[in-house]
């Protein structure tokens, strides 16, 4: 099947299979996908976290939404996306990973462009970029809270998550269903740093056909002629 008839089939899955797992190419696969998603800047503002442990879904239970528990522990993955705040940029001790970003970044962008610039001088570029992360200002567009422009990064890479899983025939389900409590049982658990917190979630897995209230039925979508406009 096309991958746009894949999907208009697909619809957030709201209850899974617990018994049906994603075999581990197919992950990888999802994985490679999602990495792919750009970043402004370059930044790699978010990492994923894949929780499959039961007694791990147990602790991190109560930082979901009640309508949310029953799938979060059902579903064969369940992927956590945490981006960095603010203060992970303000932080003197990111200071050297973000140097290492802006510095490849800066020679890959010379050597695409055919651009002749001293080491001293990318470098001059890369500082210049750390620095507006951390008054919240850069050269092309203005962010007004990093927090927040960390946190749309990580939605570019949810979109890639969807589409990737439904062309493998993977159920999945978008989640904002989630509480504060999440980061803090997070940073308990010692998976995330304080200067990290969860943008959004997707649960992939396996449909449950027997306790599934909209299997079968049409994706709802306002038409293309009412929210396209071509001028
Ligand atoms: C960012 C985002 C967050 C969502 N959060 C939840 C959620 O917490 N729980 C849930 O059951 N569905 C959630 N959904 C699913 C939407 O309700 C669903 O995609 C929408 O109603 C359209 O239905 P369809 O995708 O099945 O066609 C979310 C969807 C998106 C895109």
């Amino acid at each position: 099947m096309e991958l746009l008839e894949k999907l208009k089939k697909r619809k957030a899955t709201k209850a899974y299979n617990s018994n049906q797992k994603i075999d581990q190419e197919t992950l990888n696969y999802i994985f490679e996908f999602i990495n792919s998603a750009p970043t402004s800047m370059g930044v790699e503002h978010w990492r994923v976290l894949d929780i499959k442990d039961s007694n791990l879904r147990k602790k991190l239970l109560d930082g979901f939404m009640e309508g949310n528990k029953q799938k979060f522990l059902d579903s064969s993955d369940a992927l956590i996306f945490v981006t960095k705040n603010r203060e992970w940029f303000t932080d003197p001790k990111n200071y050297q990973k973000l140097k290492e970003i802006g510095e490849a970044k800066s020679k890959a962008f010379i050597k695409e462009f055919n651009l002749k610039s001293t080491e001293a001088e990318i470098m001059a570029k890369v500082n210049e970029e750390i620095e507006s992360l951390r008054t919240g200002k850069n050269l092309n567009v203005l962010v007004d809270n990093i927090t927040e422009w960390s946190k749309r990064q990580a939605y570019i890479a949810l979109g890639y998550a969807l589409v990737a899983a439904t062309f493998k025939n993977i159920n999945s389900t978008p989640m904002e269903g989630f509480k504060k409590k999440l980061t803090e049982l997070l940073i308990k658990e010692n998976l995330i740093s304080k200067h990290e917190s969860v943008a959004v979630c997707l649960l992939m897995g396996y449909i449950d056909n027997t306790n599934h209230p909209t299997i079968g039925k049409e994706q709802i979508r306002i038409n293309i002629k009412e929210k396209f406009l071509i001028k």
